[in-house]
C-alpha cells in the first residue's frame, strides 16, 4: 500500500507507533519499524538527553528501517530539558520526529535544518491547521476515543477526521480507536493516509511492558477506560482500576478546587511500577476504548502483516464486491 505518509517516512505500510511513556523503548520501536510500520522511541521516558541518546543507539542495533522519536510537551511538575533531548535526536541522525502536546514550532527551525521530517500530533482541527502552518510535514489526528490525553473537545474519529480531510493540505494519520484492517480502510475513506497505535502496539509479544499490562488490555472491554484530570484541562484517558476509582472520587469531592497535589499519588511517576513491575492499581495508565477490540498478543509482524491482509480483502473483496453486485 503506497500512500502519502508511506513516501513522506520511507516505510512499507502505513502504520505508525506513537509514542508510549515506559513501552517506547528500543524494543517497541525496532519491532514496529522491522515489520514494515513507523516505531517511534518516546523521548521523554529517557530521563536525560544523554539517556535518549543511548536508546537511539540501541534501536540501530536492532533495525536498520526508519524509526523516529517523540517529543511531548504537557504539564510537568519539572520541566525536562527539550533543547538537550533536540540536540539528541538530531546528534543521532534521527529524520522523523512525532510532537505531542503544546505547540513545537520553537524547536522547528533546528529540526528541519537537520532534515527532520515533524509530525505533530493533535485533537482538533484547529490544532492541525495550526501545525499546518507553522510548516509540520503531517499531523496525527487523536479522536476522543483515544489513550492518553484526547484533548477538551470530545469529538470521536467519525467526525473529527473527515473535518480533518476537508481542511488540512498535509498528509495526515487517524489516531484513536485504530486496531486492525477495519480501522486502516476506514481511516482512508475518511481522508487520512494512514494510522497511528497506541494502546494496540502495547498487547503484542515484544511490547516491553510487564504480562499483567498486556493481559490487562486483552481483558478490558470498550467500557473499562475512564476520564481523569479533566478538572486540571489535561484530560487523560486511562484504563479504570481502584487508583483510578480513588482518583476519581477526590475530584469528585473537590470540584472547582482540584488541584495537582491532590491526585498526585494516582499520577504521578506509576508508570515504572505500572509498566515494568506489573503493579495493576499502583494508578492511572493510558489505555484508549480500544481496549474493546483486542482480544490477543500477536508479534508485532503477525499484527501488522494481518492488518494489511484484512484491509486488501476489505477493499478488493467487500468494497468492491458491493459495488459489482
Ligand atoms: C500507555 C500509553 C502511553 C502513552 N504515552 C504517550 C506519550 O508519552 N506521548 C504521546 O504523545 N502520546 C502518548 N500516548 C498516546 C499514543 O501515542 C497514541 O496517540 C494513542 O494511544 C492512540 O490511541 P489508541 O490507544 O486508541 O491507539 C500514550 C498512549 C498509551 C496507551
Amino acid at each position: 500500500m503506497k500512500t502519502r505518509i508511506t513516501e513522506l517516512f520511507g516505510i512499507q505500510h502505513p502504520i505508525i507507533q506513537g509514542g508510549m511513556h515506559y513501552v517506547g523503548f528500543a524494543e517497541m520501536a525496532a519491532a514496529v519499524s522491522n515489520a514494515g510500520g513507523l516505531g517511534i522511541i518516546t523521548g521523554l521516558t529517557q530521563r536525560t538527553p544523554e539517556g535518549l541518546a543511548a536508546e537511539i543507539a540501541r534501536c540501530r542495533t536492532m533495525t536498520d528501517k526508519p524509526f523516529g522519536v517523540n517529543l511531548t510537551f504537557l504539564p510537568a511538575v519539572t520541566p525536562p530539558d527539550y533543547p538537550g533531548f533536540v540536540k539528541s535526536i538530531i546528534d543521532g541522525g534521527i529524520k522523523i520526529v512525532e510532537t505531542a502536546g503544546n505547540n513545537p514550532q520553537k524547536y522547528l527551525p533546528a529540526l528541519k535544518e537537520a532534515g527532520v521530517k515533524v509530525i505533530h500530533k493533535c485533537t482538533a482541527v484547529r490544532h492541525a491547521l495550526k501545525a499546518e502552518s507553522i510548516g509540520c510535514d503531517a499531523v496525527s489526528v487523536d479522536g476522543f476515543e483515544c489513550g492518553g490525553h484526547p484533548g477538551e473537545d470530545d469529538v470521536p474519529n467519525m467526525i473529527l477526521l473527515p473535518r480533518a480531510g476537508e481542511t488540512l493540505k498535509i498528509p495526515f494519520v487517524a489516531s484513536g480507536g485504530m486496531a486492525d484492517g477495519r480501522s486502516l480502510v476506514a481511516a482512508l475513506a475518511m481522508g487520512a493516509d494512514g494510522m497511528n497505535m497506541g494502546t494496540r502496539f502495547i498487547a503484542t509479544v515484544e511490547a516491553p511492558v510487564h504480562p499483567h499490562v498486556k493481559q490487562a488490555i486483552v481483558d478490558a472491554t470498550e467500557l473499562d477506560t475512564r476520564l481523569i484530570m479533566r478538572p486540571l484541562r489535561n484530560t487523560e484517558r486511562v484504563l479504570n482500576n481502584a487508583a483510578v476509582e480513588k482518583l476519581l472520587a477526590t475530584e469528585k469531592e473537590l470540584g472547582p478546587k482540584l488541584t495537582f497535589a491532590d491526585i498526585a499519588e494516582e499520577v504521578a511517576g506509576v508508570y515504572p511500577r505500572i509498566m515494568k513491575d506489573g503493579e495493576m492499581d499502583a494508578g492511572g495508565w493510558s489505555c484508549g476504548m480500544v481496549a474493546g477490540l483486542i482480544h490477543d498478543i500477536p508479534t508485532v509482524k503477525a499484527l501488522i502483516d494481518r492488518i494489511i491482509a484484512e484491509a486488501e480483502s476489505l477493499i478488493r473483496q467487500r468494497l468492491e464486491g458491493m459495488l459489482a453486485a
